[in-house]
């Protein structure tokens, strides 16, 4: 079957104001990553929580590929142009980012080469959920990881402890990571909508494909993120974990923060830009302008 046949006559409802009123921009960045702070470049957070941070970079390349792969086969669909601009844009930042993701996982292999068999396992994973699942389960599962990036974003710009004592180029790539991932918050689930509609069946698919892809995502995460701590001796490092637990769970709480907007999702209503953060977008040119690739390359000839 065609990536386009089964246009589907779907009721069309208007577009989220806000979500219709911010066009992400790709931006081709590249971050200095010192190899030898891969594994504590979270200062405040010790080997623990970095790795906690590293075992998710290195679940994004292959993950944004299928997010990719989810949204550009309903591209064509889409009647909305500026809606079918937006979903371009989405595709060109994802990519971005698995770019990016992949210098920094790089590191990460060099220092443990069983990070690399992890990310083989991931991509193995989807590679059968590509091939024996429908598109509208891949496109849900796809808004799902989205809201799960959105709300982690969140909590990362939000979060000034996660800045302090930070290696620069591990957090400002986080951090170009999260604005964009805020930035292009609507476009997967707009798509959604405009394909699938807002129906009890699109509901239904999308409610359920949060619960999978939650419970698949940490799933894969935790275990192999228990054996990076244990092949870096930090699995009996108590004072390790009391950081690692502050930041997660405790007075931080990074993780436990996420928990009511995660909730959020199941609202028969809800929509990523519900919860307005555009706020942080604001300083995102300037931001991203000192680690633009031309610019780097243009400074390293001079
Ligand atoms: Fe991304
Ligand atoms: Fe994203």
């Amino acid at each position: 079957m065609s990536a386009t046949k089964s246009v589907k006559s779907v009721k069309s409802n208007p577009r989220n104001a806000k979500s219709e009123s911010v066009m992400p921009i790709r931006r081709d960045l590249q971050f200095p990553l010192p190899a030898d702070r891969v594994q504590d470049w979270v200062g405040n957070g010790g080997v623990q929580f970095t790795h906690l941070m590293n075992t998710m970079s290195l679940v994004i390349p292959v993950g944004e590929r299928f997010f990719i792969d989810a949204v550009r086969h309903y591209r064509d669909q889409i009647q909305d142009p500026e809606l079918k601009k937006a979903a371009t844009a989405f595709i060109g930042q994802e990519a971005m980012h698995g770019r990016e993701h992949d210098e920094y996982n790089a590191k990460m292999f060099e220092r443990l080469p069983s990070a690399a068999v992890f990310e083989k396992r991931v991509k193995t994973l989807l590679d059968v959920f590509q091939n024996n699942t429908s598109p509208s389960f891949r496109l849900s599962a796809t808004i799902a990881l989205e809201h799960l990036t959105a709300i982690m974003a969140d909590g990362l710009l939000k979060e000034p402890a996660l800045a302090q004592n930070a290696e620069p180029g591990y957090h400002a790539l986080w951090k170009w990571h999260a604005l964009e991932e805020t930035e292009h918050k609507g476009v997967a689930y707009d798509v959604w909508e405009a394909t699938q509609g807002r129906g009890v069946k699109a509901y239904t698919i999308r409610a359920f494909g949060l619960v999978f892809a939650t419970a698949i995502f940490w799933g894969m995460v935790l275990p192999h993120y228990a054996n990076f701590v244990r092949q870096e001796g930090k699995l009996t490092d108590v004072k390790g974990w009391k950081s690692m637990w502050r930041m997660a769970f405790g007075e931080i709480g990074f993780l436990r923060k996420m928990a009511r907007p995660w909730f959020s999702y199941f609202r028969p209503d809800f929509h990523p830009w519900d919860e307005d953060n555009s706020h942080y977008l604001a300083g995102i040119e300037g931001f991203s302008a000192p680690y633009a690739r031309r610019q780097a390359s243009l400074s390293a000839a001079a």
